[in-house]
């Protein structure tokens, strides 16, 4: 997994929790006192270690920890990514271009980078449908990032899912519309 996720995780966990429980979800995970960098890659079973710990200590199921990480990093990566959003875009212009103008070049600026393939198309003019089908199953995220980018546009959104990998179908289907 890309560094940039793993320091965002930490900047959450700290934002929210403080710098000792940083460690001590660390400590949990079996990961001691590792320091993340923004340049490296990670296995992806380290961010899996820390979200299991940090459901643990907070009793809050993972799924629910990795969307609320989603939405706090989306809005950085929103940030980060502003100078190739077309200004015309709201939130679903965005998501629908979010694989050609973003995840794109992504990969292409970093060969290491494996976002996933997202096949968002339009339903009508107040809804997209997203296809996803990363091995890593991460749907959680995905809809995470939705909604803080519906935050950055200051829309609010509807998602839900009309199949999901988690559940046992080949891949997740889910349904963005914005209210
Ligand atoms: C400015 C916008 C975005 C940027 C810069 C961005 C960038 C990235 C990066 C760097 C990764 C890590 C890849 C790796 O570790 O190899 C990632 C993963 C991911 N992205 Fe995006 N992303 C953006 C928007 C979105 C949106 C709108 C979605 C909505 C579904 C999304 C869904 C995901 C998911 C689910 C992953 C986890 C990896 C996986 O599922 O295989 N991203 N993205």
């Amino acid at each position: 997994m890309h560094g940039f996720i793993l320091t965002a995780i930490q900047r959450f966990v700290t934002a929210g929790f403080g710098t000792v429980a940083w460690f001590s979800i660390l400590e949990e995970a079996g990961l001691g006192s590792k320091e993340y960098a923004n340049h490296l890659h990670y296995p992806d079973e380290e961010v899996l270690k820390i979200v299991g710990a940090a459901s643990k200590a907070t009793g809050l199921p993972p799924g629910q920890i990795v969307e609320s990480f989603g939405t706090f990093v989306g809005k950085d990566l929103f940030e980060i990514f502003r100078p190739l959003i077309d200004p015309s875009w709201r939130t679903l212009e965005f998501l629908l271009h979010t694989e050609e103008t973003i995840h794109q070049v992504v990969r292409s600026r970093n060969t290491q980078a494996k976002p996933p393939t997202l096949v968002f198309s339009r339903v009508d003019d107040r809804s997209v449908l997203l296809e996803y089908g990363s091995a890593r199953q991460l749907c959680a995220l995905g809809k995470g990032i939705i909604r803080g980018v519906a935050d950055c546009y200051e829309e609010g959104v509807e998602i839900v899912d009309q199949a999901c990998m988690l559940q046992g179908d080949e891949e997740c289907k889910i349904l963005v519309t914005r209210k």
